[in-house]
C-alpha cells in the first residue's frame, strides 16, 4: 500500500509543483487533497513551462492517474479554462482525470465575498487572499449550505441549492460590499454548462482511492500551499481555509491515516510569504531583493512579488513535527550561489527569551526576533547540478547542517526549475 504525501513545508511556492511532476514517474496516481486554484504549481520540462492551478501535477506523464479530492474547492470556468489549456497541447484527460463528487465548488458570489472583504479596509484584517473565493466556499462547506459536484447530477437538486443561497447571498453582497449577483438564471446556466463538461470525470473517489490501495497501486498525494499557511496550524488568521499538513489527506481523499507510508516535505534553502502576515525571517535590504530577483518569487496564480527571507528552521522543525515528515526535498538552493554569508534562523526571540516552538498568537509572532547562526557561502554555481558529490563542499556543509538542525534526511535536493536539475539522494519507495 505505498501512499506517500508530498506536501510544502512554508508558506506555499516551495517547488512543490516541480518535484511532484518528478515523482510522478514512480507512481500510479497523483491526486490533489485540499485547497484550490489559489495553487500555482510549476512545472518546466523540454524549455517549456506550464503552471497548474487544480488539475494534479501529474498530468504530463501519459499513464498516470490524476485526482481531485473532495477536499478540493473547485471552481467550474477556473477547472474549464485549465482542462482546455492542456487539451490545447495535447493533453487528453479523459480517463486520466476523475474528480470527486463530494468536492465543494466555487460560486461567483463565493469570490465577490472574498474581494470585497479584503477590499473593506478597517472592518476585517487584510489577509491578503488570492480573491478566488476559496475562504467563502470554505465557509459554505463547513456551514453546510455550499453546492457539490454532485449536485450537478439532478438538475432540479441543483436549483433547489442555489434557491437557497442566491437571496441571502445577494442581499448580503449588496449592503456590504455594494455588488450585484448576476440574475439567478444566469448562474443556474452556467452550471449547467460545466456540467456538460464535468460530469464525465465525476467519481465516488473515496471508493477509487480505497481501491486502488488495495490493488497496491502507488499513490502520490499532493499538497497545495504550506504548513504555515494550514488553518488549523498555520499562522492564523494569516492562513488560506484548508489544511495543507498531512491532516488533509485523510479528510480530503478519503485514505485512512493507517494507509499513509511516506510524507515528504518540500523546503526552499531560504523562505518566501506572499500576502499579509508575521513572518519572522523577512528581509527588507539588499539580500531580500537579491533572494527575489535571483529566485523569481513572483506569485505564480496572481503575479504579486513574494516577500523573501532566511531560511527558518522554526518553521521547518514545526512541519516535520506536524506531519510526520520522513524525508527532506530542498529547492532552489541555487538561489543562494551568489551570497558570501548565508543565515539560518534557529528560534525567536521575544521579551528576552528564546523561543522554540511556534507561537499561536500573531502578536507575538509578529514581534519575535530571529535567533541566526551564519555560513559561509559558496559563491560557486550550483545551478543545474545533478550529482551530490558535484556540489561545493560548502554547499554540502550546509545542507549536512540543515539535515542534522532538522533531524531529518534529504531524498532530493532541486538545483534549477528543470525536471532535469535535480539531485536525487534515494528512492520515493523502497521498490521503486
Ligand atoms: P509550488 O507552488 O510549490 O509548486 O511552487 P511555485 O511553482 O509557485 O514556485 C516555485 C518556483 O520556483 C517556480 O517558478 C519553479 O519553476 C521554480 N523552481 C522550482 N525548483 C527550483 C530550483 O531548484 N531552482 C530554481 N532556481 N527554481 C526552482
Ligand atoms: P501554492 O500551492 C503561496 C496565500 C495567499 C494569502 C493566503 C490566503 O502555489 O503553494 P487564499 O486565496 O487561499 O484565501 O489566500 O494564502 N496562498 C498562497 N501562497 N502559495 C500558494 O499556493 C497559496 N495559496 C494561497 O497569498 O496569503
Ligand atoms: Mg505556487
Amino acid at each position: 500500500m505505498p501512499v506517500a504525501v508530498v506536501l510544502g513545508m512554508q508558506w506555499g511556492d516551495e517547488g512543490k509543483g516541480k518535484i511532484i511532476d518528478l515523482l510522478a514517474d514512480h507512481v500510479d496516481v497523483v491526486a490533489r487533497y485540499q485547497g484550490g486554484h489559489n495553487a500555482g504549481h510549476t512545472i518546466c520540462f523540454d524549455k517549456k513551462e506550464f503552471v497548474l492551478h487544480l488539475i494534479p501535477s501529474g498530468i504530463f506523464h501519459d499513464d498516470k492517474l490524476c485526482v481531485i479530492g473532495n477536499g478540493v474547492v473547485v471552481d467550474p470556468i477556473a477547472l474549464s479554462e485549465e482542462i482546455k489549456q492542456l487539451e490545447s497541447v495535447g493533453i487528453n484527460l479523459e480517463g486520466r482525470l476523475v474528480i470527486s463528487d463530494r468536492a465543494n465548488l466555487i460560486m461567483p458570489y463565493h469570490q465577490v465575498s472574498d474581494q470585497g472583504r479584503e477590499k473593506e479596509k478597517g472592518k476585517f484584517e487584510k489577509i491578503g487572499t488570492t480573491g478566488r473565493g476559496i475562504g467563502p466556499s470554505y465557509a459554505d462547506k463547513i456551514a453546510r449550505i455550499g453546492i457539490r459536484a454532485c449536485d450537478l447530477r439532478d438538475e432540479k437538486y441543483l436549483q433547489s441549492r442555489l434557491e437557497a443561497n442566491y437571496e441571502e447571498k445577494s442581499q448580503v453582497l449588496k449592503s456590504l460590499y455594494g455588488k450585484q449577483l448576476p440574475k439567478f438564471d444566469g448562474l443556474l446556466n452556467d452550471l449547467m454548462i460545466f456540467r456538460e463538461l464535468i460530469l464525465k470525470y465525476l467519481m465516488d473517489t473515496n471508493v477509487l482511492m480505497n481501491n486502488l490501495i488495495s490493488q497496491n497501486k502507488n499513490i502520490l498525494c499532493e499538497g497545495a500551499q504550506g504548513t504555515m499557511l494550514d488553518v488549523d496550524h498555520g499562522s492564523y488568521p494569516f492562513v488560506t481555509s484548508s489544511n495543507s499538513s498531512a491532516g488533509g489527506v485523510c479528510t480530503g481523499l478519503g485514505i485512512p491515516p493507517t494507509k499513509i507510508d511516506r510524507v515528504l516535505g518540500v523546503v526552499k534553502a531560504y523562505t518566501t510569504r506572499v500576502g499579509e502576515g508575521p513572518f519572522p525571517t523577512e528581509l527588507f535590504d539588499n539580500e531580500g531583493e537579491q533572494l527575489g530577483k535571483v529566485g523569481h518569487e513572483f506569485g505564480a496564480t496572481t503575479g504579486r512579488p513574494r516577500r523573501c527571507g532566511w531560511f527558518d528552521a522554526v518553521v521547518a522543525k514545526y512541519a516535520i513535527q506536524l506531519s510526520g515528515i520522513d524525508a527532506l526535498i530542498l529547492t532552489k538552493i541555487d538561489v543562494l550561489d551568489g551570497f558570501k554569508t548565508i543565515k539560518v534562523c534557529t528560534g525567536y526571540k521575544f521579551k528576552g527569551k528564546v523561543i522554540q516552538d511556534m507561537p499561536a498568537d500573531p502578536v507575538i509572532l509578529g514581534n519575535c526576533e530571529p535567533v541566526y547562526t551564519e555560513h559561509e557561502g559558496w559563491m560557486e554555481k550550483t545551478a543545474g547540478i545533478k550529482d551530490f558529490e558535484k556540489l561545493p563542499e560548502k554547499a554540502r556543509s550546509y545542507i549536512q547542517y540543515l539535515s542534522d538542525l532538522l533531524g531529518t534526511p534529504f531524498l532530493i535536493i532541486s538545483t534549477g526549475p528543470d525536471r532535469e536539475e535535480t539531485i536525487q539522494m534515494g528512492s520515493l519507495f523502497v521498490n521503486s
